[in-house]
């Protein structure tokens, strides 16, 4: 074959056409031709379901500093490091007892009369001005309330710390290290500082919250230590809010490009809680989890070398027609075994907030789409141009 009509192998290449406006047909593509591969930019990726799951269920680490080839893997950890998303065994295993302790189904009863309020106040807001931004009206507001509610976060500077959940997101992006760098590490230092005094002014004003819980935290003798109790309060934020955004918008834009399943939603109350787990796996607010193999690891006919970087993708694995038929592509809020997908990872790092998302998710879509017979879009969305955390950054309706 000559070099003229030699094929460019098929990977993973975010800057396809259209890929930030329906990445899905590219993640088809990926999967079908190259459902592992190495890419050239120093990661593996696997995309079919069967090998993400087992992937996320596998022994491999999740700190980044055992990569080979990390750019300074004697250095300690910043803020995100020490958050339990970031930590192996048996790190992870004692900090995500600590902070379970704070997501059981009885400490999420409560939440929804709370939820249902704060979804009242925004629609009310769009009811008003006959339409809006929706991110900016509910996709955001509702999980930054929620999460700085739940916390019991002494009164802080949200515009200030919004915007620092956004730069740290970037820390989880592919990529993240070069030309953001010295932003991401000032806003690390901002949002110690801010966290560290909202955890003072908590210790002398406790209340029943998941703040002072993760203060008081203890199992068998075992405390947080002052560090880590900063950066599980930073994780829960950038973990807990900026996916929740993610899951209303794009729920609720894949409802507004799919009628008929609107229609249905709207008319049929009781589909809600499987709704929420087909929008989940249509549209995954998460698009990638991150892995480092600690030995050779074999996927298929390939063997994953020790030390390499492996991201699986979640949103690739959520609509493999192998595993979902020949549907996987349609948005069918009656499937049945919609919650199989794996938009909230797998294994031992497992979401921890799940429940609280889907509550959210549920009552925010739910109540949007039956307030409002007459919703649709009403301009172009804007995308916030990241690739894990892929989501709206603005989305126009008219109700
Ligand atoms: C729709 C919303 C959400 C999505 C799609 C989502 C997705 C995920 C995913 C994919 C992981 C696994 C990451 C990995 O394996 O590397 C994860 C872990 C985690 N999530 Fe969520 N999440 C959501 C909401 C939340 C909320 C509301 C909270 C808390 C308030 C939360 C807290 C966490 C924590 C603490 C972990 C780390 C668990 C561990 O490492 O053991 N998430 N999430």
């Amino acid at each position: 074959m000559s070099s003229s009509t030699r094929q460019i192998p098929v990977m993973f290449n975010p800057l396809s056409d259209g890929f930030m406006g329906d990445p899905h047909p590219h993640y088809a593509e990926v999967r079908r031709h190259a459902p592992v591969h190495e890419h050239p930019g120093g990661f593996w990726m696997v995309s079919r379901y069967e090998d993400v799951e087992a992937l996320l269920r596998a022994d491999l680490s999740v700190d980044k500093r055992k990569a080979l080839g990390a750019a300074d893997p004697a250095r300690p950890p910043r803020l995100k490091g020490l958050a339990l998303i970031d930590q192996d065994p048996p790190d992870h295993t004692r900090l995500r007892k600590l902070v379970s302790q704070a997501f059981t189904p009885r400490a999420m009863s409560g939440i929804e009369p709370i939820v249902r309020e704060l979804v009242d106040r925004a629609l009310d807001e769009l009811d008003r001005a006959g339409g809006g931004d929706l991110v900016e009206t509910l996709a955001f507001p509702l999980p930054f309330a929620v999460i700085t509610r739940i916390l019991g976060m002494p009164e802080v500077d949200t515009v200030r710390l919004r915007e620092l959940t956004s730069l740290l997101i970037r820390l989880g992006e592919p990529g993240a290290g070069s030309a953001a760098e010295a932003d991401i590490e000032a806003a690390d230092t901002e949002m110690v500082e801010l966290v560290s005094d909202a955890i003072s002014r908590k210790r002398r004003d406790r209340g029943d919250d998941l703040l002072t819980a993760l203060i008081d935290a203890e199992d068998d003798g075992d405390r947080l230590s002052h560090d880590e109790l900063v950066a599980q309060v930073a994780m829960v934020y950038v973990a807990g809010y900026e996916t929740t955004v993610n899951l209303i918008s794009g729920g609720i834009l894949a409802l507004l490009r799919n009628s008929d399943q609107l229609g249905l939603l709207r008319a049929t109350p009781d589909l809600d809680r499987n709704a929420i787990e087909e929008l989940l796996r249509y549209e995954p607010p998460v698009h990638l989890a991150r892995r480092i193999t600690l030995r050779p690891h074999r996927v298929g006919k390939h063997e994953i070398p020790a030390g390499s970087v492996v991201l699986a993708s979640l949103a690739g694995a959520n609509r493999d027609e192998e595993f979902w038929g020949p549907d996987a592509d349609r948005l069918r809020l009656n499937r049945e075994n919609a919650r199989r997908h794996v938009s909230f990872g797998g294994g031992a790092h497992y979401c921890i907030g799940g429940a609280l998302a889907r509550i959210q998710g549920r009552i925010a879509i739910g109540e949007l789409v039956r307030r409002f017979p007459d919703l649709e879009q009403a301009g172009e969305v804007r995308w916030n141009g990241l690739l894990s955390l892929r989501g709206a950054a603005q989305l126009p309706v008219r109700v």
